[in-house]
Parts: structure tokens; sequence; C-alpha cells
């Protein structure tokens, strides 16, 4: 047997970009795995009898389902580009609604033909459903592996089955204004360019955004709001939202939380496949089952590195002024807490110059998190700990003041369940 196959495999598999015949190989089979996720554990309560979805009128299963998963109507953002699976329902007069929690986002369309859903898995990552909107004696989910990813498991999400929430110029009816193209929006995008194709209430202080405005084919604004708060109620008045608005706030946190899942899922992966290619040039060559080669250990920090960046908010936008939303949403979102004995926690919002007053996300506390392999949560615990505790940083963590590094060591240890025993150390 020469060496040779095996390096080209390394290299092959290395790319940022994968395919999908990647990801439905061994180690992940993403689409032959049974997930277990919010919706499978809630269809389990409902094989049983024990929660039975209710069916109202034109919202169908919404506010039923919400109710089950302890989504709150809060969480409501109203998207009206023409830019999804059900786009021939979608105008901003009958803008896609979504709502939200730490482990799945639904989408709602008018008179729409399904429920669309996405549940964060700790093994399969980012799982796909529909839930039929026609009455049924037993609503049933589908698990979704095939149209779902034609969009969100194609280059804009690296190849990954993977969230996707963008800014995009729209004309008056809400259709894309293809050559002004899209951006991928997550919480370093400038305000400036956030929010087109999306209707947003409340208000920034000192910023001008995208949100609630429409372009002419010379992409000159075309809408009397401007960017500017608007009176949202009128503009879809007669249709059957769970809410009045579309929440500034909750807008933010789902961006910044899509693209934290996307990044613990890509680290997954990643972290699996080289472990698995390990496990197989191991046997191969004869070497013990624990080997690992330098290559493979490299191959697992870089997957590692985009979920440290993120956590710790590096890059992210700077607000000028005050971010103020419409509804109870933040108030909510702040209680779930956890908090630490001197009431701290990673939710509390600061909304004047960042986003949280501790930058530490609490995506931290995810599903996602806890079910990395431990050789990348270990890499990221190690790397939180260089950076907060021995102040080790090549100038990424700046925004990290002396107050804020003990603050997330202290609400961490506190709170974060299986911390490496060297985080109750004192720092030398
Ligand atoms: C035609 C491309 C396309 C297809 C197909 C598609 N989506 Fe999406 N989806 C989008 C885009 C674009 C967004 C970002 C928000 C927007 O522009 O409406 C999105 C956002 C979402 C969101 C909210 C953000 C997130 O990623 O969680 C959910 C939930 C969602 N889609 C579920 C689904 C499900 C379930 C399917 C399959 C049944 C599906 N989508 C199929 C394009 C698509």
């Amino acid at each position: 047997m020469t060496k040779k196959p095996i390096v080209l495999v390394v290299i092959a598999l290395s790319a940022s970009l994968i395919a999908a015949d990647d990801y439905d190989r061994p180690p992940i089979r993403y689409s032959d795995s049974q997930p277990a996720d919010s919706i499978a554990s809630l269809s389990v309560r409902m094989n049983k009898q024990e929660v039975n979805l209710q069916h109202y009128g034109g919202q169908g299963y919404l506010p039923s389902l919400l109710e089950a998963l302890g989504i709150s109507r809060s969480s409501q953002i109203l998207v009206f580009s023409k830019t999804s699976l059900q786009r021939q329902r979608i105008n901003p007069r009958k803008p896609r609604a979504l709502y939200f929690n730490d482990h799945v986002t639904i989408g709602f369309c008018q008179s729409g033909d399904v429920l669309e859903i996405t549940a964060a898995d700790r093994n399969l990552g980012t799982v796909f459903y529909t839930l039929d909107q026609e009455k049924f004696a037993r609503p049933v989910f589908k698990r979704e592996t095939e149209r779902c990813l034609i969009c969100h498991g194609a280059s804009a999400t690296q190849g990954f089955p993977g969230h996707m929430i963008r800014s995009v110029a729209t004309d008056q009816t809400g259709e894309l204004l293809l050559s002004r193209g899209s951006r991928r929006v997550d919480h370093a995008t400038p305000l400036e360019e956030r929010w087109g194709g999306w209707y947003v209430t409340g208000t920034v202080e000192n910023h001008r955004h995208m949100g609630n405005m429409f372009f002419n084919s010379r992409f000159e604004a075309d809408t009397p709001e401007n960017g500017k708060t608007i009176a949202l109620e009128n503009v879809i008045k007669g249709s059957e939202y769970l809410e009045p608005g579309s929440d500034i706030v909750a807008l933010m946190v789902l961006e910044h939380q899509l693209e934290a899942h996307n990044r613990l899922v890509r680290a997954n992966y990643l972290t699996r496949m080289a472990l698995a290619e390990q496990a197989e040039v191991n046997r191969l060559m004869g070497s013990p089952a624990n080997y690992r080669s330098e290559g493979i250990t490299r191959r697992i920090e870089r997957a590692c590195e985009p979920v440290v960046e993120y956590l710790l908010f590096s890059g992210e936008a700077k607000l000028s002024g005050r971010v103020t939303g419409t509804s109870d949403f933040a108030k909510a979102f702040e209680s779930l807490g956890p908090f630490d004995s001197k009431r701290r926690t990673l939710r509390t919002f600061d909304l004047r110059t960042r986003m949280f007053q501790h930058p530490m996300s609490y995506v931290v506390y995810s599903e996602l998190f806890d079910g990395l392999p431990s050789e990348a949560r270990n890499r990221i615990y190690k790397r939180f700990w260089e950076i907060l505790a021995l102040k080790k940083e090549d100038g990424r963590y700046r925004h990290l003041s002396f107050e804020d590094r003990n603050a997330i060591l202290e609400i961490m240890r506190e709170t974060k369940n299986n911390l490496p025993e060297y985080w109750n150390k004192k720092p030398s």
C-alpha cells in the first residue's frame, strides 16, 4: 500500500465548502439519522396524546405549536421579500412571519400550505421540518432532507445544512432586485446594510438602515418611510398576525443566533469528519487508535476558531445609539437566565454600544454547544480561557475590557455545566 491516496483524501475534505454526499455519509449521516431535537420530542408527546395541536382558522397550527414549544409570540419578525420557499404567498401586505426560541425557528405565511421549521439537534445540527397547515385529526411533522437544502444547504451556508438570514433590496411588491445582490447578515453586519426586505419596528439612534424600504429599478428609495419607524399595523391591516410588530431587538437576536448555530454545526461536522478520517488512517496504518497527527489537530483547531470569535463577539458591529424594541421580547429574553449569585446573566442587553452587556453569547448554553465532540469543546474552552483569563490575544478581542473578562469568567463558573477543572483556578 502506498501513502498517496490517504494524502489526497485529507486535501479533499479540508476544503471549507462541503457537498451533500459528504454529510450524508458516515460519520454524520444527516438524512438517515434519527433527530432528537425539540420537534422530535414534541412528536413523541403528540403520539402519546399528551399534546394535541389545535387548528385555528387562518393561522392553522401556528398558535398551538408556539405554545407547545414555549416560543413567545413577541419574538415575531416579518420579512416581505419574496425570497423563501412559499415566495408566491409573500408580499409587503402579507409578509412572512418568523418566531423563534433558542432551539427552533418557525416560518408562517398567510394562506401558506405549510409551517416551515428549523430545529437544532446536537448531532445533526440544523434539521428541517414542515407541518401541513390543513386541518388533520392527527397532524404530523415531516422531516425534509431535500427541498429545503436546495437553498439551506448550498453556497449561502457553505454547503452545510444551515440557517439563512439576508438583507436584500426589493421593489414595492417584495420582488428581489437581483442585480443589487444580497448579503448574509450576522452580528458583524453594519446596521446601515441590514434589514433590506424586512419590517423593523422600534428605533435605533444615529444609524440609518434598509428596513421598511422599497427601491426602484435605479435603486433609489421608493418608499415614504425611508428606514424610519412605520405604522406597521396600517400596512398589514386585516391580516392575521399574532403581534402588531416586527421587533428590532428580536431581529438582532435572531441574526446573532442563526450564525452562531451555523458555526457550531460546521465545527461539529468538520471535527467529526477529521476524527473519522484519522481513525481510518490509523486502521490502515496499524497505528494506535488514539494517535492523532499534527494535521488533524490543526484542522480541528481551525474548525473551532470561528466559534470562539463569534461567541466572544469579535468584530461585532458597534452601536452608536440606543436600540429600542416595540414588544416585550427583550424583557422575556433576559428573564430566561441562567443567573449567577449576583443576578447577572449573559442575556442582559446593553443595546447602546453593543448588543449584550457581557460579550459571551448565551448560545454557550445550547444543545449545539454541549453536543460538540469533546475534542472541539475542549479546544474552544481552552481558547476562551487563554483569551479571558491569560489575556493571550492578538487584537481580535480588544473589545473585552478587564471588567468584561472577569465578569464573563465569574458568570460562566457559576452557570455553565461541565466546565473544565482549570476554570475554577485563579489565573496566574
Ligand atoms: C428558495 C430558497 C429556499 C427554500 C427552498 C427554503 N428556504 Fe427557508 N429561507 C430562505 C431564505 C432566503 C431565508 C431567509 C429569510 C428570507 O429571506 O425570507 C429563509 C429562512 C428560513 C427560516 C428562518 C431562518 C432560519 O434559517 O431558520 C426558516 C425556519 C426556514 N427558512 C425554513 C425552511 C424550510 C423548513 C424549508 C423547506 C421546507 C425551506 N426553508 C426552504 C430560502 C429558502
